[in-house]
């Protein structure tokens, strides 16, 4: 009876994961899609606890889950309300992790019991599969634990990008040997020291596979190794013949690796790309850096943008990563109702990848109470240019650039961007003509509709402000 009640708990938590995962796709319902599927885990975790029995024997050691429990609940809410809208990818990174590192421990426990079994019974064969999904879950939790780990000290920049000639090839032979120990235990599972020898390789790996890859890149690595800690967790599932482990997992993994695959075609790269790094971080390259000579750009005054805008039937802001910098999400936000009052329809177009995180300006923007009605996507943003008067970019550069459009030799070339030199007046604020994170010039700051707004985005956002209400 209790099984059925165990097995109908699991049925609901894989339900709640689903239907949660599902909600996280629009802003408007990602926070209660958050809380179904937390609530779906919290009944996973107590039904575990409670209700599962082997051979009539239930869990017990009540004492040591609920302090561990106790603690990880702690340090987690603690650590969930401190952390910073910018540290987010930091704390994401932490907590895949603690994932990989959980996954990697359940195999070598795991590996540990099935010995003790084979030493006292003396029969070490028929254990092939059992093996098989111990060693994978060791591979890929540890490379997720230690890649994690290295990705969490680059964001919060106490660990520094390093790399060397040879450093791919010397990765690749880290795993080969890896696999090869994996294949030589399935074979001896006598052999258990190798288990040790494979542990060691994959942490050695997930930290050299890491280490040289540019810090502003580090959302799409973060991702990748979310989804291996997803796959890490689904082969634990497997080990336990734990269905809702099973479908956690295989939503993490799918989920991580589209999330991957998505971020990678919105910056028109490879993942391939990514790892090696052709732009990012301190890896600056592309063909038009510096060298091309700047041409000739206009400047506006905070009066003449104020007038422009408060005259204009309809505004569309574009916010990037320079914005997020200055936190200035209150002050634009605040801007906008005031161009509202003046009868100005004020949208906003945010790209995918602007920012440093996916989601990063929705995330911004909702936390200064900006409706999500009033965000346009890309394709949306991108037909409504034509009958825009002003463009308002505020710290946005990359995803602007019409190099992405026009120039094949550029890095960003096939990125796909927000099209805003169609709409009459651009009004571009940044603090100075330096490039953007592809390290690249933007031809759009020298076109004869745009105009630069020089400063930090708060500052200036609130002496437009002022202006604005003035008029
Ligand atoms: P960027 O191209 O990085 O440009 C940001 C601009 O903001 C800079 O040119 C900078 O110019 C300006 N800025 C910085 N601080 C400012 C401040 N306090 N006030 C005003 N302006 C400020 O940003 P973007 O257009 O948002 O593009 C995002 C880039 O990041 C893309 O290349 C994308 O591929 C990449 N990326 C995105 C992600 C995700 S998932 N979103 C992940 C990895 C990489 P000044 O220094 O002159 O002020």
């Amino acid at each position: 009876m209790e099984l059925n009640i165990l097995t109908l708990c699991y049925l609901i938590a894989s339900v709640t994961f689903i239907v949660g995962l599902k909600m996280l796709s629009s802003p408007a319902s990602a926070r209660k899609g958050n809380l179904v599927a937390a609530a779906g885990m919290s009944i996973a975790i107590f039904a575990t606890i409670f209700l599962y029995e082997e051979n009539g024997v239930k869990l017990g050691n009540y004492a040591w889950i609920f302090v561990g429990l106790i603690i990880g609940t702690v340090i987690g809410t603690l650590a969930a309300k401190k952390v910073k809208m910018t540290a987010m990818p930091e704390m994401v990174s932490l907590f895949n992790g603690m994932g990989g590192a959980c996954a990697a421990l359940i195999s070598l426990v795991e590996f540990n019991h099935l010995a003790h079994e084979m030493v006292t019974t003396g029969i070490t064969a028929g254990h092939t599969g059992k093996i098989l999904i111990i060693v994978l879950g060791l591979l890929i939790g540890s490379v997720s634990f230690s890649g994690s780990m290295i990705a969490w000290g680059k964001l919060n920049g106490k660990v520094k990008d390093f790399s060397f000639a040879g450093q791919n090839i010397l990765n690749l032979l880290f795993l080969a040997v890896a696999l090869g120990c994996a294949v030589w235990l399935i074979i001896n599972p006598s052999q258990t020291y190798l288990l040790y020898v494979i542990f060691a390789l994959s942490l050695l790996y997930g930290i050299m596979f890491v280490m040289p890859i540019g810090g502003a890149d580090m959302p799409v690595v973060i991702s990748l190794l979310n989804s291996f800690t997803g796959v890490a967790a689904a082969f634990g599932g497997f080990l336990y013949d734990n269905k809702v482990m099973l479908t956690g997992g295989i939503l993490v993994g799918a989920a991580g690796t589209l999330l991957t695959i998505l971020m990678c075609k919105a910056m028109n790269r490879s993942l391939k790309n990514v790892l090696i790094g052709s732009f990012g971080g301190n890896n600056v390259s592309g063909g038009t850096t510096g060298s091309k000579e700047q041409g000739n750009y206009k400047e506006i005054s905070l009066s003449d943008a104020a007038m422009v805008m408060s005259y204009a039937n309809k505004v569309i802001i574009v916010p990037g990563y320079g914005l997020a910098v200055a936190q200035a999400q209150h002050a634009c936000h605040e801007l906008e109702k005031i161009l509202n009052e003046k009868g100005v329809e004020v949208t906003y177009a945010i790209h995918p990848v602007a920012g440093r995180m996916p989601g990063h300006m929705n995330v911004l923007l909702a936390e200064a109470d900006v409706p999500y009605e009033k965000l346009q996507e890309m394709e949306q943003a991108n037909d409504e240019f034509k009958s825009t008067d002003v463009v308002l970019i505020l710290g946005a550069n990359d995803v602007v650039n019409p190099a992405a459009k026009k120039d094949p030799a550029s890095p960003i070339y096939g990125m796909p961007i927000l099209e805003v030199e169609q709409a009459k007046t651009v009004i571009v604020n940044k603090r100075s003509m330096k490039p953007g994170y592809a390290g690249i010039e933007n031809d759009l700051f020298f076109q004869p509709k745009t105009s630069m707004l020089f400063g930090d985005a708060k500052k200036v956002l609130q002496d437009l402000c002022a202006e604005v209400k003035a008029i």
